[in-house]
């Protein structure tokens, strides 16, 4: 691999899209982390498996760069094979905190999938009723799978602008003005970076005992990044955070265009996306994020998601930089912590299948 698409994007050139409202609410999420040992013992319902997920070394995929040491925390298993797990319950929490839904209610959100899953998991457990929409590009997989929990799934055409009276989002927005019908809104959600803030950041901090240089995440709504980020910043002000954009999403300055990578880049900045607490931005095609998904299940037996792939091929020219400029060696050792967003058995159609691959030109 060559470092030859990297693109570094400081911070400066982006105006903030959040709002001080969100950012101050999203830390006070009605979500404790649970002591890790509770794992063992029995657990009053699936929602408290969430979390606590392994974080595991990579040990084969970044053997050419001596004194990196790079960490996967492995989102992929939560119960529903997301991250996405955890913000299903934690807007469900913060919707409930505020009054805003009783039992019986419908929810409904617009998803790339994972977040559909993880409402669907969460709404199961509490009573309440799901619609999702979700853009025609996602996977057969998600869609089975939102389907096997009772949701209504509604498909939208992928190409429409955010604002497109019949894309995903605005089709969910005109739903949600029903009767008893809830949009929580992962975009607009405190309760989807406060998630992360109150649960993935704390474990990362303790699992690696705040030893760690650098953390790097996809970025779709931007919560995973935004809240865990905050709250590691907080303990280590001078971690640096590293956001992985596919290219045709204007997160790192692309003119919106297609692409095939599921649940990260956008058209559009999302109010939950807290762009000052990232560092630097690398932007991936498709090609390298897939070859490096499948790379990550064939040498590290991770089998996990596009989006993950992606992350891994904008670590491997992240760590390129950084070796390039004297800052990555054996005597100056960085640890690298990077999100596993999602299962790879999200994708067996697309990604582990062959002939998907040739016929999209990802693969000879
Ligand atoms: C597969 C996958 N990876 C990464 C992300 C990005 O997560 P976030 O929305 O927290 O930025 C998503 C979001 O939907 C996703 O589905």
């Amino acid at each position: 691999m060559t470092p030859a698409t990297a693109t570094f994007i400081p911070e400066k050139t982006h105006a903030t899209a959040i709002s001080a409202g969100i950012e101050a609410k999203s830390t006070a999420i009605p979500l404790t982390l649970q002591k890790p040992e509770a794992r063992y013992g029995i657990m009053d319902t699936v929602l408290d498996a969430v979390g606590w997920t392994p974080m595991v070394r990579l040990n084969r995929l970044f053997a050419e760069f001596e004194g990196a040491e790079v960490l996967a925390k492995l989102e992929y298993l939560n119960p529903n094979g997301s991250m996405k797990d955890r913000i299903g319950m934690g807007m469900i929490a913060y919707a409930e905190q505020q009054g805003l839904l009783k039992p019986g209610d419908t929810l409904v959100e617009p998803t790339s999938g994972n977040t559909g899953l993880g409402i669907c998991m969460a709404a199961a457990v509490k009573g309440y009723k799901v619609i999702i929409t979700m853009p025609v590009k996602m996977s057969e997989e998600k869609r089975r799978l939102i389907k096997a929990f009772g949701a209504e799934l509604i498909l939208c055409p992928t190409e429409l602008a955010f604002d497109h009276p019949d894309s995903y989002i605005e089709v969910a927005k005109r739903l949600a003005q029903q009767p008893n019908h809830v949009m929580l809104n992962q975009y607009e959600n405190p309760g989807n970076p406060g998630a992360h803030y109150a649960t993935t950041g704390p474990e990362i901090w303790q699992q690696t005992s705040g030893h760690l240089d650098y953390f790097i995440s996809g970025m779709g709504t931007g919560g995973i990044i935004s809240g865990t980020s905050k709250f590691l910043k907080e303990q280590h002000p001078t971690l640096q955070v590293i956001g992985i954009d596919p290219e045709g999403s204007i997160f790192s300055g692309d003119t919106p265009k297609a692409y095939q990578v599921e649940g990260i880049g956008y058209d559009f900045w999302p109010a939950v996306l807290n762009r000052p607490l990232i560092d630097e931005m690398v932007r991936v095609n498709d090609q390298d994020s897939f070859t490096e998904a499948r790379r990550l299940c064939r040498e590290e037996g991770i089998l996990a998601g596009g989006s993950c792939g992606c992350v891994i091929a904008g670590t491997r020219q992240f760590l390129t930089h950084l070796k390039a400029a004297g800052q990555l060696s054996a005597a100056n050792p960085k640890r690298i912590v990077v999100v596993i967003h999602d299962t790879g058995r999200n994708y067996l159609t697309k990604v582990y299948n062959d002939e998907w691959m040739q016929e999209k030109g990802f693969m000879e």
